[in-house]
């Protein structure tokens, strides 16, 4: 086994937002494999400590907060507690679930800025941000909503667009709005404490591209998954930017400047913080030293996360680490892709989501099986879908038919024919070897995919072995021999029940309740990974316990029901759709000296008219300022003329006069056509003068 024993392992999972739910996208994304990977380290007789509590600041709470007219206390108070017990419900068994609204998460947050303000790790900058005047607040990022610089599509956050996840600033959103008052938000001054990410562009390559740090061997960064890998690397090649680490909010943990007065600290600052607060509390609790775990270079920092977050775990969080001097870097983020729910992606603000706290009260006793479903489908190298069906395939056709058939079938039969005692064998039947051969090597792979934190493969390999289980007992056919040779079925029953053991053990990262029922009915109390590959985990003459099943089937109507329930309750999509089929391919690259060439120019329609015989064209007389044009334009479905007057537009003003319809136009009035064929102008989102130019 490649980990030296000595190490030391501190596991974090993103801290959820306290503004929600938690659904299966969070598990299969961050918190589950986080797990998986912790009760592997556990049985390896390592002791991770295993981190995670709730992020309760950022806009996210205060949006939600007031969406539910509420105090964002109310609302974090609400949400901890139930993504607390959600968490449970699921086996995720962090050492703390912390929270970062604690007055212990406060002072280390704040003396952590101090610290790197104090070693003139900041810039103070003057900007200008957007003000919402009828609210007299600033806003933050996630107050301004507007169309997608990359994209293009509605909806975009002024931090970040859901769409084409592009991480964006909030001045490049077309359109923007405030969702406070919906309306287009002013530039106002503010000063605030930046960190500037473009000095630390250097090392930050060579510690994602080498794994070195300071010319030393950090990690082995052929350990970390491409796509992070491939994240990093563009977000550093595309420049790093200064960013602001405080903001003007009254939710967070406050500047503990003079200067900072009424401002916040950036919740991307404070969050990842909460992993080293929690540590603090944990160790307190438990009488331990925070400090073995972030500033011991033996113990290994991992990081769980879902891809939403590389940029703050691989580059903002690493710089703050390195600029105190005193913390470790990860030595890996096993960050997941996303995973989409019935051919969707999954959206808290439609409702289409599985949430965990519903699914237990649905399917009370199938935690296990959700895990399983989801790391068969772990989005480890792309995205990937849950459906229920699979969901009902996998419990069915895996779970019960395969696993739970053959440890009943062993259990039972080992009652039937021996009283319940395992058959004790003089020496190990050889004839046997192959199979135990086999078990073997999928133990092995089994560990090594959990080594290089491919789940997916490891739990296949794991339920491997339950599956040569149940082959073993349909070739061997113990219930005909018996009459025969019931030397022969002792031998069976017992090699079976010794798998079945194995079995139990390689599957409790991944299935902890049904491992821990089948070792009970086994016998079997203290395990660990190094008992794995053993046939003599039973002995001979001890007596197992009753069978019980340790999986039940799923019947089609309680899927159609958790089908019918996600329709049901799905918000409609209040954008449009884009149908991808009908994007039109990129014209060939031009130069920008072509671009020159068109003199695009906005002015106001001052009057429209249908033109007779037609129902597509419109005549405009257009204001440029300085003239006044006639165009034809074919927005007669789509506009009325009435409509249309005062309407400042785009106009293409140095177009070749056309002659169309017997009229002269001169020049043409720009427009988008959305791949439904609706029309729209481009109308400037605030007035400008008529004649101002586009460019
Ligand atoms: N709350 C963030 C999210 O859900 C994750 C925060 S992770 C931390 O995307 F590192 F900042 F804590
Ligand atoms: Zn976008």
């Amino acid at each position: 086994m490649s980990t030296n024993s000595s190490k030391k392992h501190l596991i974090t999972a993103a801290l959820p937002y306290a503004n929600g739910p938690i659904h299966i996208g969070h598990l299969a994304g961050a918190y589950l494999p986080a797990d998986i990977y912790v009760r592997y380290l556990r049985l390896k007789g390592e002791k991770p400590l295993f981190i995670c509590g709730s992020d309760e600041h950022g806009a996210a709470i205060t949006l939600r907060a007031k969406k539910e007219n509420k105090t964002p206390q109310q609302i974090v108070d609400e949400y901890h507690t139930l993504n607390k017990k959600a968490f449970e419900d699921f086996g995720i068994t962090f050492d703390i679930f912390h929270r970062t609204s604690s007055q212990l998460h406060h002072k280390t947050a704040q003396d952590f800025f101090l610290d790197l303000d104090k070693k003139g790790a900041f810039e103070v900058k003057k900007s200008e941000q957007f003000y919402d005047e009828d609210y007299k607040q600033f806003l933050a990022d996630r107050y301004i909503t507007g169309t997608c610089p990359k994209c293009n599509k509605e909806g975009a956050y002024g931090d970040q667009c859901e769409s084409c996840g592009s991480s964006l600033n909030p001045t490049e959103l077309i359109n923007p709005k405030s969702t406070l008052s919906g309306k287009p938000p002013v530039l106002k001054e503010t000063t605030h404490w930046y960190l500037p990410m473009q000095n630390e562009e250097n090392w930050l390559r060579e510690w994602i591209e080498m794994g070195t740090l300071e010319g030393k061997k950090h990690h082995d960064p052929k350990s970390w998954r491409k796509p992070v890998v491939g994240q990093c690397k563009s977000w550093i090649d595309g420049g790093l930017q200064s960013r602001a680490m405080t903001r003007d909010l009254d939710w967070g943990v406050k500047v503990p400047l003079k200067e900072g007065d009424g401002k916040v600290l950036y919740v991307w600052l404070d969050a990842p913080i909460g992993y080293i607060s929690a540590t603090k509390a944990w160790a307190e609790e438990n009488d331990e030293k925070w400090e073995d775990y972030w500033q011991n270079e033996e113990t290994e920092l991992i990081h769980f996360i879902g891809k939403d977050n590389i940029v703050f775990h691989c580059i903002i969080f690493p710089i703050l680490l390195k600029k105190h001097g005193e913390f470790n870097l990860p030595v890996n983020v096993p960050a997941n892709e996303f995973l989409n729910l019935e051919g969707k992606k999954i959206s808290t603000s439609r409702n289409w989501a599985v949430w965990l706290h519903e699914f237990m009260e649905d399917m009370p006793d199938k935690n296990d099986v959700l895990r399983y479903a989801l790391c068969s489908i772990a989005p480890e190298t792309k995205d990937s879908e849950f459906t229920w069906q699979d969901f009902q395939a996998r419990n069915n056709s895996e779970l019960v038919a395969i696993y739970g058939n053959f440890v009943n079938r062993s259990v039972v039969l080992t009652h039937k024919y021996f009283n319940g005692k395992v058959p004790a064998l003089k020496q190990f039947p050889h004839e046997y070897q192959s199979v135990v051969d086999q078990m073997k090597s999928h133990i092995d792979s089994c560990t090594q995919k959990l080594e290089n934190k491919q789940f997916r493969e490891a739990q296949n390999e794991a339920i491997a072995i339950a599956r040569l289980g149940n082959k073993f007992l349909a070739e061997t056919e113990p219930w005909k021999l018996i009459k025969t040779d019931e030397e022969q079925v002792a031998k069976i029953l017992n090699l079976s029940l010794q798998i079945a053991a194995n079995a139990a053990i390689a599957l409790f990262p991944f299935l902890p309740e049904s491992s821990r029922s089948l070792l009970k009915m086994l016998g079997l109390e203290h395990v660990s990974w190094s008992d794995l590959a053993s046939v003599d985990l039973i002995k001979g003459g001890s007596k197992i316990a009753e069978a019980e099943h340790l999986f039940s089937k799923i019947e089609d109507a309680e899927i159609q029901k958790q089908i019918d329930k996600l329709q049901a309750k799905a918000e409609p999509q209040n954008k449009v759709e884009v149908d991808e089929s009908k994007i039109e391919p990129i014209k060939k690259t031009i130069e920008f000296d072509d671009f020159l060439k068109l003199d695009i120019r906005i002015g106001t329609i001052k009057a429209a008219e249908k033109m007779p015989k037609s129902n597509k064209m419109l005549k405009l007389q257009i204001d440029l300022g300085n003239e006044e044009r006639t165009i034809l334009s074919g927005i007669a479905k789509n506009y009325s003329p009435e409509d249309l007057v005062g309407e400042q537009v785009q106009v293409v003003v140095n177009l070749a006069p056309r002659k169309m319809m017997g009229v002269l136009s001169e020049g043409m009035v720009l427009m988008a056509e959305s791949s439904d064929e609706t029309l729209a102008l481009l109308s400037p989102n605030k007035k400008v003068s008529e004649g101002s130019k586009v460019s």
